[in-house]
């Protein structure tokens, strides 16, 4: 079979006589035409997905080639549409390829236009397949460097709200030791410290988002996965909700990180029964297997999949669907149509399907339901990173646990200093502070032998916690050293590669776990 015969025209032509021999021409050539008399036969006729190229006549009855030209290039995406006119006007010509006609041909006898036909159809199909080509390809660029940008000032916006809620948060814990339990102000702060929390669970979503959070790889098997956090799901889907499972076994495994996959999960399933509402309905899990390149890939959102063998999982529910415009904007972070919608779900779900190099496809058909596919590569491409150092036991910190001993604490953002300033001396450390790699090390330097340990910010302008740790490790070997981060631990631990610091406390931190933090340090050296 040529791929000729698959090429479908719609041939509109009111002269009977040229139609018949257009029709017998072409399909001698291989084609498949179908035959319109007049401009609003062309019109019902005319289908997007059966007709690949139009062949139109200019002048027509009941509606002519123009108004034709024009009804036509209102469909989201028109096949080429080829003018064909009788008198070779350049008048006509410019206005129909100012209409969006492809291409036009000059129905001239002497010139044996019938035999130009078939040039002219595939020179038209090839520009046609070439723009199309352009402009998806414009459209992933142009997608791909809005989630950089995004994602960058998510990064930015999550690591100035980390360090305001560690002041915020220390600040509540340091206020918390002095109130009753039980009274007003304590309660009042209770609530404080609660939200600062929920913050910092916010900002952790903005870094999935940003796809600058690194993740804990283990092998997995994503079957498995779903069959372990199965409790979670039923607490989370309202009853009335019938959720249906086909999970193969066995699948390929692949690396992920499980805390990260079982987050996407749920903010997946969540979309799902929020769009079925109150209503009955179902939601389909399946898990299979594929290989990429596979065709069924080509509309996926994000695309990062390498070549070879891959896992899915697909999530169906027979919700409310989407209508094109909101379907385009879902993985926007702070996008939702719901009232107490923050529109972070998807934007988490993409930054860790983006992060562990992923594909997710997305089909919805309005008030029918929507589909979503997740894909990770099942080829090896990376070794399981290695679990972080587990950190030492401590104990419960009294107030005067810290003995006066000497803390360094660096950090470029004064509001941390501070609070864990009055953090450390609450508990009975001697407190020097810097503000900035650089201005620690000269602190350093100059006693060594003053500080008991070091409590060092890991991003920081002129000289950044890594290269201080090194510092500091040369100067005095064996000085306790914590690195501080809004980042993971994980991703911390990785950026040490020879000597790893003594411990790791997360921003925003609460007093007590700083101090124990501190005093497990303190007790490792011993
Ligand atoms: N399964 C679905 N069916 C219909 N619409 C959906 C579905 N999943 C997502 N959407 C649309 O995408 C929007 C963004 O989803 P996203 O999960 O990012 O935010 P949200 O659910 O509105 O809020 P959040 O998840 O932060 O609580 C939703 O508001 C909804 O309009
Ligand atoms: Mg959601």
């Amino acid at each position: 079979m040529s791929h000729k015969e698959q090429v479908r025209i719609l041939c509109v032509e009111d002269d009977h006589l040229l139609a018949r021999m257009y029709v017998e021409f072409l399909e001698d050539a291989g084609y498949a035409v179908e035959t319109a008399w007049d401009g609003e036969t062309a019109l019902a006729v005319f289908d997007p997905e059966r007709h690949d190229v139009i062949l139109l006549d200019y002048a027509l009855p009941k509606l002519n080639g123009m108004d034709v030209l024009r009804e036509l290039t209102r469909h989201v995406s028109p096949p080429p549409v080829i003018m064909v006119t009788a008198n070779g006007e350049e008048k006509t010509i410019v206005e129909a390829m100012k209409l969006g006609a492809s291409d036009f041909l000059v129905k001239d006898s002497r010139a044996g236009f019938l035999q130009l036909l078939p040039v002219v159809i595939e020179r038209t199909l090839e520009q046609h397949r070439l723009a199309r080509e352009h402009k998806k390809l414009e459209a992933r660029i142009w997608q791909r460097q809005k989630f950089e940008s995004l994602g960058l000032m998510a990064a930015g916006v999550a690591h100035d709200f980390n360090n305001l809620l560690t002041s915020i948060l220390g600040n509540a814990s340091l206020a918390l030791l002095d109130l009753e339990p039980g009274t007003a102000p304590y309660s009042n702060v209770k609530h404080v410290e609660e939200a600062a929390r929920r913050a910092a669970d916010l900002s952790t979503q903005m870094l999935a988002y940003s796809g600058q959070r690194r993740f804990l790889m283990q092998t997995l098997d994503l079957s498995e996965l779903i069959g372990q956090i199965h409790d979670l799901i039923q607490t989370a889907i309202p009853e009335k909700i019938r959720i249906e499972y086909d999970l193969a076994h066995p699948l390929p495994h692949f690396d992920g990180d499980s805390n990260q996959v079982q987050q996407m999960l749920l903010d997946i399933l969540t979309n799902s029964a929020e769009a079925i509402g109150e209503s009955e309905g179902v939601i389909r899990v399946r898990t299979g297997m594929d290989t990429i390149p596979c065709e069924d890939l080509s509309d996926a959102y994000i695309n990062d999949l390498p070549p070879g063998r891959c896992v899915y999982v697909e999530i169906g529910d027979t919700g409310c669907g989407m209508d094109a415009e909101t379907r385009d904007r879902i993985f926007d972070p702070f996008f939702t149509t719901k009232f107490t919608g923050r529109g972070l779900g998807l934007a988490a779900v993409l930054g860790i399907v983006r992060g562990h190099k992923g594909a997710i496809q997305v089909r919805t058909d309005l008030d029918k339901g929507t589909t979503m596919r997740v894909f990770f590569s099942c080829e090896k491409t990376h070794a399981a990173a290695p679990a972080p150092r587990a950190l030492d036991a401590s104990s419960v910190a009294d107030t005067s646990a810290g003995h006066h001993k000497t803390v360094l604490v660096v950090d470029d953002d004064p509001q941390v200093r501070d609070v864990t300033r009055v953090i450390l001396e609450r508990y009975g450390f001697i407190v020097v502070t810097a503000a900035d790699g650089a201005e620690g090390l000269i602190t350093f330097r100059n006693s060594p032998d003053a500080f008991s340990l070091a409590l060092v910010n890991f991003s920081m302008p002129r000289m950044d916690g890594r290269q201080l740790f090194q510092e500091i490790r040369k100067l005095r070997p064996g000085t306790p050293v914590i690195i501080c981060s809004g980042y993971s631990e994980f991703e911390i631990a990785r950026r040490f590669v020879e000597e790893s610091p003594t411990a790791f406390v997360q921003k925003p931190f609460q007093a007590h776990t700083l101090i124990e933090k501190i005093l497990g340090a303190l007790g490792a050296r011993k």
